[in-house]
């Protein structure tokens, strides 16, 4: 039985994912059984990495959500509109949806995962928070057992490349655009230099780890704007480095089933774990009980690994269609009730 997925995005997740679908040697065998059918962008004229049968190129990405043939569609366009109600239409046909789209699941998460549980498919959206780690599989699973008492993290790889440049001496502006050019940034970059980009991940991973949905402005968030060459020159004399950390933790004793949930520039002392982690790396280290503290490291941004991310999500997807199980996503219902934000 095979699987057709409908594309929507070509550009630098969009491309990576085409090029793994392309070339499914040697990778897990059922993607042997998935075909790129439709890929939808917004310019037919522009050059593209990627050979396509040019009837598979269109700009009426609402024929493919609603096309009977496609299976699984893939949202990685970005933004907000016309993202979600693409993921929503796509959803109401029937299909099942990957999106690496953090701003849409951290905004409209309730309503996507409801449309999808009543309609009885998957969303899946493990490339939407740190690119190629896995990271929202194991807080969906494998840390089940646990009671998370905190996370603490490097989430928006363009950042993180601004700060470990500009260690070296390098100019805000100039780094910037190198991260652009390396496909890391987001289409408007001020979502990551402000810190929008690590507060709907952080608000992502706090609902999933401490249940409730969490929303972006209920979140603390500062981004590294601010953060002079010389606030850099004089943490470092003192032994720190500055990162931009996205923290969600229980205060001690927790009587009022609060969790603060905040993203701002931070010094982390050298010998930290998290000091170390450069350029566009991403890492989340997370204090769980009993497990202790476990720490997910590796590529946060850019087309290999956020593609690693989208398609291990659609295999996911076919293995669990292959086993005829009915479709279930985090929704109010299966999920802790919501624990109140606060950052003071
Ligand atoms: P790009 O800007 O490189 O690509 C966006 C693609 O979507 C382009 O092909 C563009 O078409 C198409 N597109 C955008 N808007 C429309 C529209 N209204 N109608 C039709 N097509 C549209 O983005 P990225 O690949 O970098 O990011 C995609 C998503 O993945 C975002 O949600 C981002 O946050 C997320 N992500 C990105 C990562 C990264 O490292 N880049 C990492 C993790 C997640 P055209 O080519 O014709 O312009
Ligand atoms: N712009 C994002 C980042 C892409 O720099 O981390 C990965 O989500």
């Amino acid at each position: 039985m095979g699987f057709k997925v409908g594309l929507l995005g070509l550009g630098t997740v969009g491309t990576g994912v085409g090029k793994i679908l392309q070339s499914p040697e040697g990778r897990h065998p059922l993607l042997q059984a998935v075909e790129l059918a439709r890929v939808g962008v917004r310019s037919l004229d522009k050059p593209r990495d990627l050979e396509l049968p040019s009837h598979t190129l269109t700009t009426d990405l609402a024929a493919i959500v609603s096309d009977p043939d496609v299976d699984i569609v893939i949202e990685v366009i970005g933004g907000l509109e016309p993202a979600r109600t693409l993921i929503l239409d796509a959803i109401a046909h029937g299909k099942h949806v990957v999106t690496a789209n953090k701003a849409v699941i951290a905004r409209f998460g309730d309503e996507i995962f409801t449309a999808a549980n009543q309609a009885g498919v998957y969303v899946m959206l493990e490339a939407a928070v740190a690119g190629g780690i896995p990271v929202i599989q194991p807080l969906k699973e494998s840390l089940g057992a646990n009671r998370i008492h905190a996370m603490m993290g490097i989430l928006n790889g363009t950042t993180n490349y601004i700060l470990t440049k500009m260690q070296s001496g390098g100019d805000f502006d100039d780094i910037l655009a190198e991260a652009q050019a390396l496909g890391y940034a987001e289409a408007d970059p001020t979502a990551d230099v402000d810190g929008f980009d690590a507060g709907d991940k952080i608000a992502i991973l706090t609902s999933l780890a401490f249940g409730g949905r969490v929303k972006l402005d209920q979140v603390h968030r500062e981004g590294i704007r601010q953060v002079s060459a010389a606030d850099i020159a004089y943490a470092q004399k003192l032994g720190f480095v500055i990162k931009l950390l996205a923290i969600a933790k229980l205060p001690p004793n927790n009587n009022n089933n609060q969790v603060e949930v905040r993203v701002h520039p931070t010094l982390v002392p050298e010998e930290h774990p998290l000091a170390s982690v450069n350029d566009a790396f991403n890492a989340i280290l997370i204090e769980a009980d009993p497990l202790g503290q476990v720490m997910f490291f590796g590529p946060g941004a850019g087309a290999g690994p956020t593609a690693s991310a989208v398609v291990s999500d659609t295999i996911n997807i076919v293995a669990l269609l292959k086993t005829g199980l009915t479709a279930a996503n985090p929704d109010s219902e299966t999920i802790h009730p919501l624990l109140a934000c606060s950052h003071n």
